[in-house]
């Protein structure tokens, strides 16, 4: 029996194969170091913790409603007037299991077969797997290193056309790390199709502004979650934010689909919201710390950066006089330096001859990693 076409055509996460080869390995009592992983070391706040536990205890582990609790979409909508000055209603909120399940949601409710969505090569690997997935068309605009790997409008403007549907958005990006400046994002919002944004690795901006898409339009669809910024990977939390005409149709699917996001989770992510400000405010310090520890590092081992990113966790650098196979390079470097790096390729077909090293992990690890990279170059004779 075979399964439906569209399954066919999904290729692997490649960051997650990373990812997992490394954990093998430690398993198998390799001393590994991963730059692979977009996932933070740290444990959770305090008070997300506790808030989890004490709903636990609390027996408040029932259904939620499909759209998340009320309390929780108050605080979002909260948050979106502290941090952006702008107005959101909870009915234009729904809680999912994570960014992944709202960017699925919201795909496969946004489009038609053969419908276009314009996005940056390179980026995030999921987004064009899971366009593919809705039947829909990803269309490529390339970004360039000199311009800190974001849109020129003039060139996503070229690429509209009457199957757009929608122009993605992702500041601070991954996998560059770097953001997109206001002035695009107006511009963008100015073309009159509707954009979608995912503002995951916002509160993870080490200089400069961070803005959300809404502050420059209502026609858009905002995603975000409480992975990266609160450390909470593992409690799989995310969000979607739509213009409230669509509203009972996002609540008819999430009925259907999820029926609710984890009520204790739920309950872990106001907590995030409302009591965590101190701990991200530690956690974006010591990032930065990490940020310039691993640029100097990566820049002295010869790897080329242009733009020094200023957001998320990660370096996207010029490999390109070391390999053009960043696939092989990634797990030939796993392989005999026991370092996890993921291979730029994983990011479209213009991260070719890229390395994504992120910086979500220690600073001992971090000058360890390096320390091997530059011995596995120098043995290659490459440096
Ligand atoms: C840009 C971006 N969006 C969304 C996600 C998905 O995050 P989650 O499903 O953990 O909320 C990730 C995870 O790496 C990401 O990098």
């Amino acid at each position: 029996m075979k399964l439906a076409r569209r399954t066919e055509k999904l290729r692997s996460f490649i960051a997650m194969d990373v990812l997992e080869k490394v954990q093998g390995m430690a398993q198998l009592g390799h001393d590994v170091i991963s730059f692979s992983v977009g996932e933070p070391d740290f444990p959770p706040p305090r008070a997300v913790k506790e808030a989890a536990i004490k709903a636990l205890k609390g027996d408040f582990t029932k259904y939620t409603h499909s759209l998340g609790m009320p309390a929780l979409r108050e605080a979002i909508c909260a948050h979106y007037r502290r941090r952006y000055g702008v107005k959101l209603y909870p009915d234009q909120i729904l809680v999912t299991a994570g960014t992944s399940p709202a960017m699925l949601l919201l795909f496969n409710a946004l489009l038609n077969r053969g419908d276009e969505v314009v996005l940056s090569d390179p980026h995030y690997p999921c987004y064009a797997n899971f366009l593919r997935f809705a039947e829909a068309r990803p269309v490529f605009v390339k970004v360039r290193e000199e311009d800190g790997f974001q849109f020129r409008p003039e060139a996503v403007r070229k690429k509209l056309g009457k199957k757009t549907k929608a122009v993605l958005i992702n500041s601070p990006a991954n996998p560059t790390g770097c953001p997109l400046p206001s002035s695009v994002m107006k511009s963008l919002a100015k073309t009159g199709k509707y954009l979608i944004s995912d503002e995951i690795y916002h509160g993870l901006t080490y200089s400069g502004e961070e803005r959300s898409i809404l502050e420059f339009t209502d026609r858009a669809f905002v995603l975000n979650g409480f992975s990266k910024a609160y450390a909470m990977t593992g409690f799989r939390l995310g969000y979607l934010i739509f213009p409230r005409v669509f509203s009972k149709i996002f609540q008819n699917m999430a009925q259907n689909f999820f029926i609710s996001a984890s009520s204790f989770v739920q309950a872990a992510g106001i907590a995030a919201l409302e009591r965590a400000e101190a701990d991200q405010k530690r956690m974006r310090k010591i990032f930065d710390e990490r940020r310039k520890a691993m640029l100097a590092g990566v820049k002295s081992l010869g790897f080329g950066v242009a733009n020094d990113p200023t957001g998320a966790f990660y370096v996207f650098a010029n490999a390109k006089h070391y390999t053009k196979d960043s696939y092989r390079f990634a797990f030939d470097l796993l392989e005999k330096a026991k370092v996890g790096v993921t291979p730029g390729i994983d990011f479209g077909p213009s991260g070719e001859g890229y390395i994504r090293f992120s910086y979500a992990t220690d600073l001992k690890k971090i000058h360890e990693g390096l320390a091997r990279i530059g011995e596995y170059l120098r043995q290659r004779r490459l440096i």
